[in-house]
């Protein structure tokens, strides 16, 4: 295997607690944090990567996480389902210190989409276990998830790169959609198989423009974010014509002929540069079509961007969509977050897709 499948690998151990959470970035202190959405991916890697009770760990923390938190469960669905507005104390916040408490400084932590993802993804992981039934407090967990992203799914929040927040994203709603499919189906409750498809209606009906999915529902631009749509969520196959569409304006509007890709053409965080997971993200799109050699090229590029001891940073500051913004950033957060965990799990992911056991980086 090589050095950079290796050390990625090192690299999630590393940054993994005891508590089982994954740290986002161990450099970078507003990053000290576990997400769910990076979490899962992570958990995801590590699971394909031969790692599973690494995964499991996380899927442990996730699940005490969540089960802690029943009673603002409870309290965002009734408000909900009275159309009162929710306050920071009334939903599931998007990030957790690594003991599993909410953060103290401001943050738009109104995001479902980790949710769905983790719904996915901890089911993937038990169903390559071969397991048929939730551990009891993943069920638990797993129940209070589906039944929240159930109430608030036509909820405008803050997208997967935490903006936006009063829209509606397409991505978001796939992710939500992968995770209630999957509950449904391993658990036989099929009104969360009724919840998905209206979801699914929704993207379709709302979030496609010429021909395209979009970033948010009113704008035509895209966001590489839509890559999630077909892989790993499912909404449509990656041969649809509308994701054919969407990756052919996500390659024309998001890339450089041989670079890597921008999150969004109007992106400005640290200047807006080529992000590393996502470029690893479109390899995974291709190996699925069987594209490999545009995979290979993808992963090509990401292994070039590794620092010297072989970490992987979040982006690299390269045509940027607006230099002014790199300093900005870097006076305010500190230097580019490296190593980022989900850079390394997401060419894992790649990796894997393209058969693992490859020669040196
Ligand atoms: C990204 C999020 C990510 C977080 C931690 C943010 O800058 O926009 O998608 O979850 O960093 O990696």
């Amino acid at each position: 295997m090589s050095d950079l499948f290796q050390h990625s690998i090192q690299v999630i151990l590393e940054g993994q607690a005891d508590s089982g959470a994954y740290i986002a970035c161990p450099s970078m202190p507003d990053y000290a944090y576990c997400w769910f959405r990076d979490g899962t991916f992570i958990a995801r890697a590590m699971d394909l990567a031969g790692q599973p009770e690494s995964a499991r760990r996380f899927h442990d923390w996730a699940a005490a996480v969540i089960c802690e938190r029943e009673a603002i469960v409870e309290r965002a669905l009734e408000k909900a389902a009275r159309g009162e507005p929710l306050s920071e104390s009334d939903y599931l916040h998007t990030r957790y210190t690594l003991d599993g408490q909410e953060g103290e400084d401001e943050w738009p932590n109104f995001q479902l989409d980790g949710f769905g993802t983790w719904l996915w993804g901890m089911i993937e992981h038990l169903r390559q276990g071969g397991d048929t039934r939730f551990p009891p407090i993943w069920g638990q967990a797993a129940e209070l998830v589906a039944r929240y992203l159930a109430g608030l799914w036509r909820w405008p929040n803050y997208d997967c790169w935490e903006e936006f927040g009063d829209r509606v994203h397409p991505h978001t709603l796939a992710a939500l959609y992968a995770g209630l499919r999957s509950y449904a189906s391993f658990t036989g409750r099929t009104q969360y198989a009724r919840v998905a498809k209206q979801i699914r209606g929704h993207i379709l009906q709302h979030g496609v423009r010429d021909g395209h999915f979009v970033k948010y529902i009113g704008t035509d631009a895209v966001d590489a974010s839509l890559l999630g749509v077909a892989v790993p969520y499912g909404v449509v196959p990656p041969d649809d014509p509308r994701f054919q569409a969407t990756l052919a304006r996500i390659e024309a509007d998001l890339r450089q002929e041989g670079g890597g890709l921008h999150r969004y053409a109007r992106d400005t965080y640290y200047g807006g540069g080529e992000w590393l997971l996502l470029t690893a993200w479109l390899g995974w799109v291709y190996a699925e079509i069987g594209q490999s050699e545009r995979a290979e090229e993808l992963r090509a590029w990401v292994a070039a961007q590794a620092t010297d001891s072989g970490d992987l940073p979040e982006q690299v500051p390269v045509h940027l969509n607006d230099p002014p913004y790199l300093e900005w950033w870097i006076e305010r957060r500190g230097p580019i977050a490296t190593p980022l965990l989900w850079s390394h799990a997401m060419l894992l992911i790649l990796d894997v897709r393209l058969g693992a056991g490859r020669g040196p980086a």
